[in-house]
């Protein structure tokens, strides 16, 4: 019954959610036209004119593609080959405002599009529709059909992922910030940053990262191809050149016989490393936990303790409303208004990175912004104001400090905030009133029933 209701849902919601991406494209068809038009005639100043709002300094000298799209050879291209397509999406991640304003063009002259890009949203509402409401035991790790796994992909992956070549100054790789050791996050509230800035979020576990619905605190990435480009280029956390680092990873013969060996040839592009970056996270999975044995019908995988306390899990704790599914999180954000880190909120540094996404985000008012405005800065919708993705509970012992900008240090903290019923005027939660034993019971449950089988780690060798 509950499976007909899902499928119902999601067949209502597929029709709805392809219905919406059409009649946005066609909407600005014109403006897409027009600007089109100018940038083949080479107009690039009347192009730049006309884009003033939505260009972005920064990025448009991260793109120094825009200057060659070519969008004839494109539109074939895209038609029958999805790496290209996926590489025109990267650029699109990058800020590349031209380029997705070719897409949307292509949506509209091109129906094959259109289905590929309403089949991407589809698998992405499917997936949220699904996992709602009920925990779900372990499975595998989805895998796009344009970046197979394959073990050289995966190691090479791994390497680009610890090599501090990544990084503008050579002092930071991704796992600075995603640490085998600390669950591939970072132990701290606030993440580290690029010499002389500041983050201004909490880094996330990439534990079972592959099969997030979206990506980052907010959501505003898809894929994880799409992903590994932003800290690369980020000012305050990597903050590096992507046409720089493509050279400098030519440099290494090393790497120029692995992209051979993984992609038939020694071209290094970013679009690759990003493959390769992807591969390498689709194998980051906690698995095996007391609750995946749990559910598959072990009753006794769980202590008297953790059995109860996931009694109050789902039960008077309400937990599962939000955290269910194979993540214990359902891919949706919520505004459970945190308290605020003041210190953090008031540092410079920290004002200058907020106001750096948000303008890069398209948020008029981001000189007078004071706060993080969370899922709002990607949909402008009023009800996202500071809501934030429903993070993974897998690993979730290892991954402290916790929510977004990591005010609390410890799942004490973060089970009285629920149990106050959130943060002030949220209307998300409600109180719960745990007695001090539900409130115990429900912290053994996260602490044992969600720590996966332990995985030894081989670190690569970094050429
Ligand atoms: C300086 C610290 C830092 C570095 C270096 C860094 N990250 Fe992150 N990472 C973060 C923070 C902070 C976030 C959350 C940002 C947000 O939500 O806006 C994040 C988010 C992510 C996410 C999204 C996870 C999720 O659950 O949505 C992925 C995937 C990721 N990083 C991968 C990488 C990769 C790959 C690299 C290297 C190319 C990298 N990171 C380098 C700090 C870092
Ligand atoms: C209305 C949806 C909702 C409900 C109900 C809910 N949560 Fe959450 N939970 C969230 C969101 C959203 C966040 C992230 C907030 C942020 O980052 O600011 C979160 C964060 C957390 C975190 C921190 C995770 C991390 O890595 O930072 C824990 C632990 C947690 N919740 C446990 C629980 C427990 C236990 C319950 C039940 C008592 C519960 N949640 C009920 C939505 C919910």
């Amino acid at each position: 019954m509950k499976k007909l209701f899902c499928l119902v849902s999601i067949l209502v919601l597929t029709s709805i959610s392809c219905q919406t991406s059409k009649e946005d494209s066609t909407v600005s068809l014109d403006e897409n036209k027009r600007i089109s038009t100018l940038y083949h005639e080479r107009n690039l100043e009347d192009v730049d004119k006309l884009l003033s709002d939505d260009f972005v300094g920064y990025y448009y000298f991260q793109s120094p593609k825009l200057r060659t799209w070519n969008k004839a050879n494109h539109k074939n291209a895209i038609k029958n080959n999805p790496n290209v397509r996926d590489s025109i999406l990267i650029q699109v991640a990058e800020g590349d405002w031209v380029a997705e304003r070719y897409i949307r063009t292509f949506i509209n002259e091109d129906t094959i599009m259109n289905t590929i890009i309403g089949a991407m949203l589809c698998v992405v509402l499917a997936g949220s529709t699904a996992f709602a409401g009920h925990l779900e035991p372990f499975k595998a790790v989805p895998v796009p059909s344009h970046n197979p796994q394959t073990p050289e992909k995966i190691e090479l992956g791994k390497k680009l992922f610890f090599d501090r070549r990544l990084s503008g100054d050579g002092t930071m790789s991704c796992a600075t910030c995603h640490d085998p050791q600390q669950g591939y996050s970072d132990g701290l509230a606030i993440s580290l940053s690029y010499p002389t800035t500041r983050n201004w979020r909490n880094s996330p576990t990439l534990f079972n990262v592959g099969m997030q619905a979206t990506l980052f605190h907010d959501g505003r990435a898809q894929t994880l191809e799409e992903q590994a480009l932003f800290p690369l280029m980020s000012a305050f956390e990597m903050n590096q050149n992507l046409d720089f680092v493509e050279e400098e990873v030519r440099t290494v013969p090393e790497y120029v016989q692995a992209f051979t060996n993984v992609f038939g040839d020694g071209d290094i592009t970013r679009e690759r490393i990003a493959m390769a970056i992807a591969a390498f996270q689709r194998t980051l999975v906690s698995k095996n936990a007391p609750l995946d044995r749990y559910l598959d019908g072990d009753k006794k995988a769980l202590s008297k303790e953790a059995a109860k306390g996931l009694a109050v899990f789902e039960g008077k704790g309400r937990c599962t409303e939000c955290h269910g599914g194979v993540l214990l999180a359902d891919g949706k954000f919520y505004a459970l208004n945190v308290p605020e880190n003041v210190e953090q909120e008031k540092d410079p540094r920290v004002a200058a990175t907020r106001r750096f996404v948000a303008k890069v985000s398209h948020y008029e008012d981001y000189r007078n912004l004071s706060e993080d405005p969370g899922r709002y800065l990607v949909t402008k919708d009023k009800k996202d104001w500071k809501a934030f993705r429903t993070p993974t509970l897998r690993e979730i012992a290892q991954t402290g400090p916790y929510m977004h900008n990591g005010i609390f240090a410890t799942l004490d903290e973060v089970i009285e905030f629920f149990d106050q019923g959130g943060g002030k005027g949220n209307t998300a939660l409600k109180p719960l009133k745990l007695k001090p034993s539900e409130k115990q019971a429900l912290k053994t449950f996260l602490t044992e029933a969600l720590a996966g089988q332990e995985q030894p780690f081989v670190y690569p060798k970094v050429p």
